[in-house]
C-alpha cells in the first residue's frame, strides 16, 4: 500500500530476537537485559502479522535479530514465511556464526538472500569488535553460502580507528566471489557515540583509488537502502549504505516489527502500534490489517539523525533489527 507520502510500503524487517552470541562494541559491548520470553512473540503470532500485512501489500519479509539464529527453529519459521500467500521474498540478516548447520536446508527452500556482517578480515581485529575469536569461521560460512547459490551480501560497518584502513581488503571479496559488498555509515544509538564511522563518500573515494572506473550499477532492483556501484575488476557489486549523510527516506518502503510485536514505523522514531497487544486481545486478521494500515498511514516523512532532538533516537539497534 501507499503512505500519506505516496511511499510504496512493500517491505517488513522483523526482529525475531533481541538476543545476539556476538557483543560488537557499536552495538551491544556489555550484552543487554534480555527480553522476557513471555514478552516475545511466538512464531505463529509473527506469522499471523506477516499474513494481514501480506493483504496490505507486503510482499518481502526480511528475518533480523539480535543473532535471528539463536532463537531455535528460525530456519524452519523462514520456511514458512516463504510459503505465506502473498509473500514473495524472504531474506536473513546475520552475523554467520551459527549459520554454518543451516546453509543446505536454506538453500533447499531458496531463500531469497542471506546478509552476513563482516567488519574487519583481521582474526585480531574482529575478536577486540565482536568479543568472539570467529572470524575464521564466518569466512568459512561466507564462502559456502556462495557456493550453495545463495545471493549473498556483506554489510560492513567502517570506524576511524578500527577498520577504516580494510575497506579496500574487504571490498576486495566481490573480486573473489560473487557477493555484494556494503558499506554501512555508523548511525547514532547509545553504544554508538563512542565511534566515529566513515561516510559512504570517504569509502566511495578510497575505493576508486582502487577501482577507477567504479560507477554508479545501472540496475536497481526494487528500492533498498544501498546504492550500487559497479567495477569491471568486480564480480559483485559495492553498496553504499549512507542513512547518515544522504539520507533515503523519501524513497522508504518499509516498517518495523520488534520481538515484542510493537509495529515501528521508522527505524528512528518511536511512533508505532502495539501488535502484540491486540493480537493477545484476540485480533484477527482483518482487525491486525485495519491496524497495520492505520500506522502506515501514519509513517514520518523522516529520520532525525544530526538534528537537534535525536531524543527519540535509536536506544539499541539490536532490539530493532537495524
Ligand atoms: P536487503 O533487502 O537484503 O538489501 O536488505 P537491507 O540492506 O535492507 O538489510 P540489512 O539487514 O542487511 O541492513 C543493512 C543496514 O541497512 C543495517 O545497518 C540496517 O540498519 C540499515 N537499514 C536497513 N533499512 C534501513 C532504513 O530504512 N533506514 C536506515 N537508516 N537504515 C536502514
Ligand atoms: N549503525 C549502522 N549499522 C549498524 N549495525 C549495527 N549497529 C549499527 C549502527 N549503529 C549493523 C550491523 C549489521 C547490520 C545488520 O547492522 O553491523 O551488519
Ligand atoms: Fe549482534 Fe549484530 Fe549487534 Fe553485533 S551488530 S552485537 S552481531 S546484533
Amino acid at each position: 500500500m501507499k503512505d500519506s507520502l505516496s511511499r510504496t510500503i512493500d517491505y517488513m524487517r522483523i526482529s525475531i530476537t533481541d538476543r545476539c552470541n556476538l557483543r560488537c562494541q557499536y552495538c551491544m559491548p556489555h550484552g543487554l537485559p534480555w527480553i522476557e520470553h513471555s514478552n516475545i512473540l511466538r512464531y505463529e503470532e509473527f506469522l499471523e502479522i506477516c499474513s494481514a500485512a501480506a493483504t496490505l501489500g507486503i510482499r518481502t519479509i526480511k528475518v533480523t535479530g539480535g543473532e535471528p539464529l539463536a532463537r531455535k527453529d528460525c530456519v524452519r519459521f523462514l520456511g514458512r514465511l516463504k510459503e505465506l500467500p502473498g509473500i514473495e521474498k524472504a531474506t536473513l540478516t546475520t552475523n554467520g556464526l551459527l549459520l554454518e548447520p543451516h546453509v543446505a536446508a536454506l538453500a533447499a527452500m531458496k531463500l531469497d538472500g542471506v546478509n552476513i556482517s563482516l567488519d574487519t578480515l583481521q582474526r585480531e581485529v574482529y575478536q577486540r569488535l565482536t568479543g568472539t575469536d570467529g572470524l575464521a569461521k564466518v569466512l568459512e560460512v561466507l564462502e559456502k553460502t556462495v557456493a550453495a547459490g545463495l545471493k549473498v551480501k556483506i554489510n560492513c560497518v567502517p570506524i576511524l580507528g578500527i577498520n577504516d584502513g580494510e575497506v579496500a581488503a574487504i571490498a576486495a571479496l566481490a573480486a573473489k566471489i560473487p557477493v555484494d559488498v556494503r558499506f554501512i555509515e555508523l548511525m547514532p544509538t547509545a553504544s554508538s557515540q563512542a565511534f566515529t564511522g566513515l561516510t559512504g563518500e570517504a569509502v566511495l573515494s578510497r575505493l576508486l583509488e582502487e577501482y577507477p572506473d567504479l560507477s554508479p550499477a545501472s540496475e536497481r532492483r526494487g528500492f533498498g537502502p544501498a546504492r550500487y556501484y559497479a567495477s569491471e575488476s568486480l564480480i559483485g557489486r559495492i553498496g553504499l549504505i549512507d542513512a547518515v549523510s544522504n539520507h533515503f527516506c523519501g524513497q522508504c518502503n518499509r516498517i518495523r516489527l520488534t520481538s515484542q510485536g510493537f509495529l515501528k514505523l521508522c527505524l528512528y522514531h518511536e511512533q508505532g502500534v502495539d501488535l502484540r497487544r491486540l493480537l493477545r486481545q484476540g485480533a484477527g486478521r482483518e482487525e491486525l490489517a485495519a491496524a497495520i494500515k492505520e500506522a502506515i498511514l501514519h509513517k514520518p516523512e523522516s529520520h532525525c539523525f544530526g538534528q537537534e532532538d535525536e531524543s527519540q533516537g535509536i536506544k539499541n539497534m539490536s532490539r530493532i533489527g537495524g
